[in-house]
């Protein structure tokens, strides 16, 4: 009867105590060692529900239905991946070949993505998609933006919106990624496609609009007009900016109160204090860098100017097919002159900040509980021992999904 049924969905919010912690990431710099993620040591998590309720030290937990002893791994908030472009087919290994033996990359591999991913079936995009949100999760990510912009028609843009918004709900229209092929004679006429019939086609799948701000892909002027436009659909912008070149990007990012700039690879002094003064963050991609060998995003000058970081993958197959945030943290510690702390940081909480979420990207009372369980003990060893896959169990929403 009814009454059964109610108290059998309470049983499943029973309160679970995850103990014996030896390092617990809240990003709360109110707990722990007031630093600013909050780092609590010989700790313990307690969840209810899709929530974290209690966090502290172990001597102190509350009693709780059940316990799980965690044997001294550390725990960090589950990685925020703010920016990765996961609907495409095909990959690019003859280009990357190229690169490796001194080519250097230019954004116009993107027709040979677009081309395979018009050419494949929606089965084939789905079963890709969730190959690497599944791939990401493995490494503690869980949450995923992702972007269309390998499909460019309209049919294809909402085609690859659609499927992503089966595997997440950050979800991007990138129909802005470059003027196709079949459009090269008239940038304009894409532009107001872009604007126009393909933006109602997406809006409905999406959360977010972009634009890859860059010479050869979309001016200032342009990627304006398609982030407006956006706008008065109800999509939130962030932009493409300063990947390749100086350039608008990051102006106009903080202009139109955009969430995040992504890559920021080649900034002005005036371009790292707009984005310090503004609620615009620094999305830094160095698996890009990595990929493409070009030089590292200066981190260490946009945070001591006071600007938000936030560290993704930018996973894609042209410029960086990796979907590991680790991997991103360590290269960012190593290259990019960020502290462990940082990074960590900047891959939960400022992921988060760049995704305008306050649920995710911390693990304090409310937060929902997605958790990425390390086997060590502390975050220090994501760059510490690059390239070894520590995660050992990951939470989302207070389901244990590894
Ligand atoms: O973020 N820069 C634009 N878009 C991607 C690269 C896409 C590709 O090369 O396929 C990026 O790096
Ligand atoms: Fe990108």
């Amino acid at each position: 009867d009814t009454a059964t049924t109610f108290s059998d969905t309470a049983a499943t919010t029973a309160s679970t105590a995850l103990t014996h912690i030896a390092a617990l990431v809240t990003n709360d710099p109110s707990l722990g060692d007031g630093s600013p993620i909050g780092l609590i040591q010989d700790a313990a998590v307690v969840i209810e529900g899709d929530r974290v309720v209690w966090v502290g030290e172990s001597s102190k937990a509350p009693p709780t239905d059940n316990a799980l002893d965690l044997g001294g791994r550390a725990v960090v908030p589950g990685f925020v991946d703010s920016h990765s472009h996961l609907v495409f087919a095909g990959d690019r290994t003859a280009e990357f070949n190229a690169r490796m033996s001194g080519r250097a990359y230019t954004a116009g591999g993107i027709r040979t993505t677009v081309a395979a991913t018009r050419a494949a079936s929606d089965a084939d995009l789905t079963a890709n998609v969730a190959r690497y949100v599944a791939e990401a999760l493995r490494q503690g990510t869980t949450t995923q933006e992702t972007k269309s912009g390998y499909g460019l028609t309209v049919e294809d843009e909402a085609r690859a919106l659609r499927i992503a918004s089966d595997h997440t709900d950050e979800v991007t229209y990138l129909g802005a990624h470059i003027v196709p092929p079949d459009h090269a004679d008239d940038p304009a006429a894409y532009v107001a496609l872009v604007t126009g019939d393909m933006l109602d086609a997406c809006a409905p799948y999406a959360r977010w609009i972009d634009v890859f701000c860059e010479t050869g892909a979309f001016d200032g002027d342009q990627a304006r007009a398609i982030l407006l436009a956006g706008r008065a659909k109800g999509l939130h912008p962030r932009i493409h900016a300063n990947q390749l070149s100086h350039g608008p990007g990051v102006q106009l990012a903080v202009e139109l109160d955009a969430a995040s700039a992504d890559h920021c690879t080649h900034l002005t002094d005036a371009d790292v204090d707009a984005l310090a003064h503004s609620d615009t963050v620094a999305t830094l991609l160095p698996g890009a860098e990595f990929s493409t060998r070009a030089p590292w995003p200066d981190a260490r000058r946009l945070l001591d100017a006071g600007a938000t970081v936030a560290l993704s993958t930018d996973c894609n197959p042209g410029s960086s097919f990796t979907s590991s945030m680790p991997f991103c943290m360590a290269l960012a510690v190593r290259d990019m002159r960020m502290t462990p702390d940082e990074a960590i940081w900047s891959a939960t909480a400022g992921g988060a900040r760049a995704l305008r979420r306050t649920d995710i990207g911390r693990l304090t009372p409310g937060a929902r509980a997605d958790l990425t369980v390390l086997d060590a003990p502390s975050h220090v060893h994501l760059a510490y021992r690059p390239g070894v896959p520590l995660v050992s169990s990951v939470w989302r929403g207070g389901v244990r999904l590894l």
